[in-house]
């Protein structure tokens, strides 16, 4: 349409009046605002933009590869990567708490980011995904969060970051709108909302290279089901989770004791309240089945019925 052009058009100009012959840096979460600032800045200054992306090793299968392949492969942003997995883990060692995985995450990433960002000559400006909502927000919801991993006031002050922040008037679903303008692919635009701390909240209690793998291949299949049924579009978010218990199963002549799988989906409009999806009895068979038979250490899957409130969407 008309005005998502122009808008397109204006914001070039305007990032190329701004940033002059000067360099940008940007982080990348894999989320798709970030995702879109990335390929709208490389189109107006290509070259003068850097990109960080994090890898902390809490992204979902293939999540990161995804990422490589469409903005640096595709779009030819100059990315440099950071493999920091293993410090995300070494942090996390021995950290149940849900509020202080979160904070550990957030600042290990500003951390990395930090260090990278350190080893870049004559940077001018940084870019960030802030939407027209994070600007109208107090910034006091879970959803602010991955913000600060990405904000200026992380940042050591003899940086002297100016901010540039292009989709600041736009709602997400302008900003998907935007990303499509562009060319980004479709999974990456209609990405449904990741947080920040990743699958770091998703298993709960203890964060270990094992249950990572459990919660990363689950929730592989589930994802993979869920968009072979068309339902990808219709349900807000759609994750599972690995509590940490285990129960006792039987798999051909013996006893298993093993880990359970919670399978968490929701509708919603924004987060703020949701109701459990009502996936169809056949697919959520589909996936037990899946999970179990495909992921090792997995024997038993169960639903989450609850809505919010009073449950939370994340179990962490
Ligand atoms: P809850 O679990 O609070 O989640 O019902 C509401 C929405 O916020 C996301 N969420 C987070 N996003 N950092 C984020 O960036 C976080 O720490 C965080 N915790 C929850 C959640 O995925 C859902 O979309």
């Amino acid at each position: 349409n008309w005005s998502m052009d122009d808008f397109i058009d204006q914001q070039i100009q305007k990032i190329r009046d701004t940033v002059g012959d000067k360099k940008v840096l940007l982080g990348l979460s894999g989320g798709v605002d970030s995702s879109v600032v990335g390929v709208l800045l490389h189109k107006a200054i290509g070259t003068q933009l850097t990109s960080i992306f994090v890898d902390h090793g809490l992204l979902r299968k293939n999540e990161a590869d995804q990422v490589m392949d469409s903005l640096e492969g595709k779009f030819g942003l100059n990315i440099i990567k950071v493999d920091a997995q293993k410090r995300f883990l070494d942090k996390l060692a021995g950290v149940t708490d849900p509020e202080k995985k979160r904070k550990i995450i957030g600042n290990e990433f500003i951390q990395v980011f930090n260090d990278e960002a350190q080893k870049l000559d004559g940077i001018d400006f940084l870019a960030q995904g802030t939407l027209y909502t994070d600007v109208i927000e107090s910034g006091t919801s879970t959803a602010q969060t991955i913000k600060s991993h990405h904000n200026v006031g992380g940042l050591p002050k003899d940086m002297h970051f100016k901010l540039i922040e292009p989709l600041r008037t736009l709602f997400k679903d302008e900003t998907r709108e935007l990303g499509e303008k562009l060319g980004m692919p479709h999974e990456l635009v209609w990405r449904q909302p990741f947080p920040g701390p990743g699958l770091g909240i998703r298993v709960i209690g203890e964060v270990t290279e094992e249950k990572l793998q459990i919660v990363r291949d689950s929730d592989w299949i589930l994802r993979d089901e869920i968009a072979k049924n068309g339902l990808d579009e219709k349900i807000w978010q759609y994750f599972t989770v690995l509590p940490g218990i285990r129960s006792v199963g039987v798999m051909g002549d013996g006893r298993t004791y093993d880990y359970t799988i919670g399978i968490r989906a929701v509708t919603s409009i924004d987060g703020m309240t949701a109701d459990f999806a009502k996936i169809p009895w056949d697919v959520l068979q589909k996936i037990s089945v899946r999970i179990v038979n495909e992921v090792d250490h997995v024997n038993r899957v169960v639903y989450d019925i609850t809505s919010k409130p009073p449950a939370t969407i994340e179990w962490e």
